[in-house]
């Protein structure tokens, strides 16, 4: 069986650790040559890939900095000469992040130049590669840009820097989706619930904190980062050729729920 990214090349941003790693891993296994755009150290990640036969090569980049997003897709494009998926993982939530009464400046600044900023830089100097990529293999080249549950429904935590930070993602994924919807460019956004990587670790450091998150979760689990990419991966590849603009939300039903089910978890 054809490997569902085979031929295809992607850039994962945030791809070092947590969601991203696990992504970079699995679209390396589907075929893609994967190019790791990370702030922090790629290394481990390329060594799991290139042990499981895969192709990659990491870049340092920081995503809400202009020149470094553009040094880092010039590099996709000289290391493996196409790109054909822009996966858009890199993001942040930071522990000062509050109400709106308590949030510092700098913690709204920092969210949004990673979190927004950068997803827009990342299309900018991506895009007219992905355009000729696209023309070239006669598949349309495919944006992930990932957002979160919290772009869907309030939740009182509160981090309203990084919510306000993942409603502009699914925002900007519609209107980009729209302009480029005719030339060879998709763009959807991903959705995930809570999944216990570095990112969220750090919030739900006690077992109390973690019972009291579970009771939201109609499954009665966190989600796993492999569910998370199944989802990268439908939306990166051709199986989601028709679709654009749209908002996959893969959160074991917390959106969908204003009371949750008592009993045991499932699985
Ligand atoms: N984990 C969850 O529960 C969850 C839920 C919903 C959405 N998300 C989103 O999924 C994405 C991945 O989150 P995660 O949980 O894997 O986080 P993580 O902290 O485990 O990994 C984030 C990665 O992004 C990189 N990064 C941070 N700032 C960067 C920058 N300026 N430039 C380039 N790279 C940078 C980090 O080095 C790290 O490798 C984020 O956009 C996050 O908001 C996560």
């Amino acid at each position: 069986m054809k490997h569902r990214l085979a031929d295809k090349v992607a850039l994962i941003t945030g791809g070092a650790s947590g969601l991203g790693r696990v992504g970079a891993e699995r679209f390396a296994a589907e075929g893609a040559r994967v190019i790791i755009a990370d702030i922090g150290d790629a290394s481990d990640a390329l060594d799991a890939i290139s042990k499981a036969g895969g192709a990659a090569a990491a870049v340092r980049c920081d995503v809400s900095d202009d020149a470094s997003v553009r040094d880092s897709i010039e590099f996709a494009i000289t290391t493996f000469g196409d790109l054909h998926v822009l996966y858009n993982n890199a993001g942040v939530m930071l522990s000062a992040d509050d109400d709106p009464t308590n949030t510092p400046d700098d913690v709204i600044q920092t969210t949004l130049d990673i979190n927004v900023k950068g997803v827009l830089l990342a299309c900018r100097h991506a895009i007219p590669h992905m355009i000729e990529s696209a023309r070239r293999c006669g598949e349309a080249s495919s944006i992930v840009n990932v957002a979160s549950f919290v772009a869907h429904l309030g939740a009182a935590t509160p981090q309203i820097a990084y919510t306000a930070s993942k409603g502009a993602v699914l925002a900007m994924t519609r209107e980009m989706a729209a302009i480029y919807a005719r030339r060879g460019v998709r763009v959807n956004a991903l959705c995930p619930g809570p999944v216990m990587t570095p990112l969220l670790a750090k919030f739900l450091s006690d077992d109390a904190k973690r019972q009291r998150r579970l009771v939201h979760i109609p499954m009665g689990r966190f989600g796993e980062a492999h569910e998370i990419v199944n989802g990268a991966l439908f939306l990166a590849s051709n199986e989601s050729s028709w679709m654009t603009g749209q908002s996959l939300v893969i959160d074991g039903g917390i959106t969908s729920a204003y009371v949750t089910p008592e009993g045991p978890s499932w699985p």
